[in-house]
């Protein structure tokens, strides 16, 4: 397997670390308002995963989400980090539960957003092939036309779909096609949901279109002592789109 890399970050605060990790096709700055809002709380570190923003390995062939969490881990030995809080949207909450299942240890605490723990259905995976067919195709502007809007809940603001799109145009179309092998391929992991140890919290926008709330809050239950948080006026880019209620519940969580 390819050997992790140091992955580019910004960073924010002080005090133990709360990192966060992206979604699909996304990069860092999705969590600005996160670094913004909770940097008096903890360091707040924000991961280009491998080829997004300003991390190397734009020419992909074996990106897994295996391969993602260890390059979490290795840029956590970076930070001289050796237990941090850990958040991850969508694509980022995969990696999460990838970091769970290679480097446990490394967890202090849990913070999903927008995301799941089932694998992709065979429907699912053969949407994958299509779509990375398009991006093969078409480029990026496959995905902004797609995927872009189902993002975000009716009434976003034009200010954060700007902002969407242009994370989505600085990812090599090579990218975002093996973020799209990788996540089809991801193990499913809800026999992992109930041996969670460490605190959870799940947050989820209430008008998420690609992954439904009602959904996420049955995943949530199943694993012990999880807290669940509804984002009102938020869809799948919750943290984005409505950051401080998503501020507020991850600050109370914290300190609690
Ligand atoms: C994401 O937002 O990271 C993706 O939509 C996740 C997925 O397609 O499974």
């Amino acid at each position: 397997m390819t050997d992790a890399m140091d992955l580019a970050f910004e960073e924010r605060g002080s005090g133990p670390v709360l990192l966060f990790v992206h979604g699909f096709p996304l990069n860092r700055t999705m969590w600005i308002p996160q670094l913004a809002g909770l940097a008096k709380l903890r360091t707040c570190v924000s991961v280009d995963l491998r080829g997004h923003g300003l991390s190397e390995d734009k020419d992909p062939s074996d990106y897994s989400m295996d391969l993602f969490a260890d390059d979490v881990a290795r840029t956590l030995d970076g930070l001289k980090a050796d237990q941090v809080d850990l958040c991850g949207l969508s694509m980022g909450g995969y990696v999460v539960f990838a970091m769970l299942r290679r480097h446990p240890d490394r967890v202090r605490s849990l913070i999903f957003c927008d995301t799941k723990a089932e694998a992709d259905s065979p429907e699912a995976k053969e949407g994958r092939d299509k779509t990375a067919a398009a991006v093969r195709e078409k480029g990026i502007e496959a995905l902004i036309e797609g995927l872009l809007p189902k993002l975000v809940a009716p009434g976003c603001s034009d200010t954060v779909k700007a902002s969407i799109r242009d994370m989505f145009l600085t990812v090599p179309p090579e990218v975002a096609v093996a973020d799209l092998i990788a996540m089809r391929d991801r193990p499913d992991t809800t026999e992992q949901l109930g041996s969670i140890s460490v605190p959870t919290l799940w947050i989820h926008g209430e008008d998420d279109q690609i992954m439904p709330i009602e959904g996420a809050r049955a995943t949530a239950e199943k694993i012990p002592g999880a807290r669940f948080e509804a984002i009102p006026k938020a869809g799948h880019m919750a943290p984005l789109e409505n950051p401080e209620p998503v501020n507020a519940a991850i600050a109370a969580f914290l300190k609690g």
